[in-house]
């Protein structure tokens, strides 16, 4: 049994007083609750404040993005070795906005992938289509196509600790959610991947999450899939009781 990974991408919102308060509301709510792991990914500047909010529950912290050198002139960028030394655990990488507005590639999510995974951070590696791929009868090849170059040259050993998810872009922020089925598709399809670059047993175990417009209201429904593993939640996470009532959903 794989267990389940939520995760809460808050992209650009909250100023670290914000999410400071975002933590003093959702801990009492979750907890009682082991059954899961949870994941707060705040912007950077709140990430001192998250992992101190955080300290002594079971709820760890990650980014929403890194850069793959140590250090350098590499004038806006963060390292993964940067990350670790604030208390992250995890790390967003190849975020459908990141490829849309800033131009991220599959190369560069393989590259960030691999010294994330050096690092020793949990990578949760984000591909999916968009609408016009979807209408095209596209989604196989591009999901194909996405991780087969996001995964080149790492090992099943090394990709041990990697997570990703599926986010069909038509599906981020628009209210429209893709069906239980059609995300288990999808799944089956990453899956298939993974086994031709990690090997079967490593495909096995690796957590596959949903992520697009997932809510309190679809989340049971979504996760009771035995190949959904948990999901990458970005508005619902902004509201400590609409991403508690996912985290706890059904119990
Ligand atoms: P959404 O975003 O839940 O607001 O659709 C998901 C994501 O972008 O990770």
């Amino acid at each position: 049994m794989r267990k389940k990974l939520i995760v809460a991408n808050w992209k650009m919102y909250k100023t670290p007083e914000q999410a400071a308060h975002f933590v003093s509301a959702f801990l009492p709510l979750v907890q009682d609750h082991n059954r899961d792991e949870t994941v707060l990914c705040p912007p950077f500047v709140c990430l001192p404040a998250v992992v101190a909010a955080v300290h002594g529950s079971h709820i760890r912290v990650g980014a929403q993005n890194m850069y793959w050198e140590k250090e350098g002139a590499y004038t806006g960028e963060i390292s993964a070795h940067m990350l670790r030394a604030v208390g992250c655990s995890h790390v967003i990488l190849g975020h459908s906005e990141r490829r849309q507005y800033f131009g991220e590639t599959d190369d560069a999510v393989n590259r960030k992938l691999k010294s994330a995974l050096a690092s020793g951070l949990k990578p949760i590696v984000c591909v999916g289509e968009v609408l016009a791929e979807r209408e095209a009868g596209l989604t196989e090849q591009i999901i194909r196509q996405q991780c087969s170059v996001c995964f080149l040259d790492i090992s099943g050993a090394e990709a041990a600790p990697m997570v990703v998810a599926y986010e069909p872009v038509w599906a981020i922020g628009t209210g429209k959610t893709a069906t239980p089925e059609m995300a288990e598709d999808a799944h089956r399809i990453i899956r298939a991947e993974a086994a031709k670059a990690f090997g079967d047993e490593r495909a096995q175990a690796l957590r596959i999450l949903y992520g697009g417009s997932v809510k309190p209201e679809n989340a049971n429904a979504l996760m009771s899939k035995t190949e959904i593993d948990g999901a990458l939640v970005g508005g619902a996470s902004l509201d400590p009781k609409s991403f508690a009532a996912i985290v706890m959903r059904g119990s």
